[in-house]
């Protein structure tokens, strides 16, 4: 029985299918490459050496689904497919909640109906906002503080509803701050259109395409004025998700766990460490604080370790190394 991979192409989503590959497990990746460079597919066929079989579609369209159950044996489902940009969340809440809630009840119906027996949600810490004492916890208050967040809760809501009236168990994941790439360099984060996050930002001043970093906020009540986030390598990430298909757990069950490293980084330290990773500083003004950002968030993960057997292993020099590694790459491609 194969794993059906939604936004396989993307940038979790396709560290997670060299994961799965590496695990053994069959793998189908349904994408509709809004947010993926159809070069994705070709990167993962060559890093797996395997010709595995991709749909094209949204995740979303009942007939798609119908269409890609029809055609593969599917015993399991991990949901990335989503539109993920906070800020852009906030001037489309309509269109978030129609394509975000409209995917998960679409891809629930359907494999309640193909008796999938296991789906992993890909969640995020931003379900938590900015009320939560540090470290979070899975218990901790879930207040998110945009549509996007927003929608991730209601995901999970959504499948740990539907999973209790069926034969099927679900698995949210609540990741922290992706980042890094496989070590090949051949896939890594290449979003369609201008980066938001911080490390493709610092990647773009190493590669001369900004000239210089603007840091959001050198006020916030840190040891170095600026914000603090938990940033996860992208392939423990993926790593985190096998987990998460191979834990024994009840039918009709769900469960949530945060995957992070258990610490935090500010803003001027991930910089520090970018400019120890490519060998010279690179050039960055302070500037005022980014609306909505909240000033430190990193993840309790001792349920993971404990349930999943699941650790973050790469340290941030690892994240950045690799994130530089591909991003050096695709500017010689
Ligand atoms: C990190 C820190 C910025 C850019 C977002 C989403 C979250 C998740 C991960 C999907 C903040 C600062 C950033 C820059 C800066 N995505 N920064 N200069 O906001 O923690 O989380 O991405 O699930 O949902 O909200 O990540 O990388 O944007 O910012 O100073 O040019 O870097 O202010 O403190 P964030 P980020």
């Amino acid at each position: 029985m194969a794993t059906l991979v939604t936004g396989g192409a993307g940038y979790i989503g396709s560290h997670t299918v060299v994961a799965l590959h590496e695990a053994g497990r069959d793998v189908v990746i349904l994408d509709d490459f809004s947010n993926a460079p159809r070069l994705a597919v070709d990167a993962i066929r060559s890093l797996t050496r395997s010709d595995l079989p991709v749909e094209e579609g949204d995740a979303g369209d009942p007939q798609v689904l119908d269409a890609v159950f029809g055609r593969h044996r599917i015993g399991s489902v991990i949901h990335f497919a989503a539109r993920k940009s906070v800020a852009e969340s906030v001037r489309d809440p309509l269109g978030y909640y129609r394509s975000n809630l409209g995917s998960v009840m679409a891809l629930a119906a359907a494999a309640v109906e193909r008796d999938v027996e296991r789906l992993v949600f890909s969640s995020s810490a931003t379900v938590y906002g900015s009320t939560s004492a540090l470290p979070v916890t899975e218990d901790s208050p879930t207040v998110p503080e945009s549509p996007y967040g927003e929608t991730k809760l209601m995901g999970e809501r959504i499948l740990a509803d539907t999973a209790a009236v069926s034969e099927m168990s679900v698995i949210s994941l609540r990741y922290f701050n992706p980042v890094g790439a496989h070590p090949s360099g051949l896939i890594g984060e290449d979003p369609s259109g201008e980066p938001a996050n911080l490390v493709p930002r610092i990647m773009e001043v190493v590669a001369g395409r900004r000239d210089r970093l603007e840091v959001f906020g050198a006020d916030y009540s840190t040891v170095d004025g600026t914000a603090v986030r938990d940033y996860v390598h992208v392939m423990d990430l993926a790593e985190g998700h096998v987990a998460a298909l191979d834990t024994d757990m009840d039918p009709a069950s769900s469960r949530v766990y945060n995957l992070g490293t258990g610490s935090g980084t500010t803003v001027l330290q991930v910089l520090a460490a970018a400019s120890e990773t490519i060998g010279s500083p690179i050039p960055y003004e302070m500037a005022e604080r980014r609306p909505g950002d909240i000033e430190a968030s990193w993840a309790d993960c001792t349920r993971a370790r404990d349930e999943l057997g699941w650790q973050a292993r790469r340290d941030l020099a690892q994240m950045l190394r690799d994130h530089w590694n591909f991003v050096r790459r695709q500017s010689l491609s």
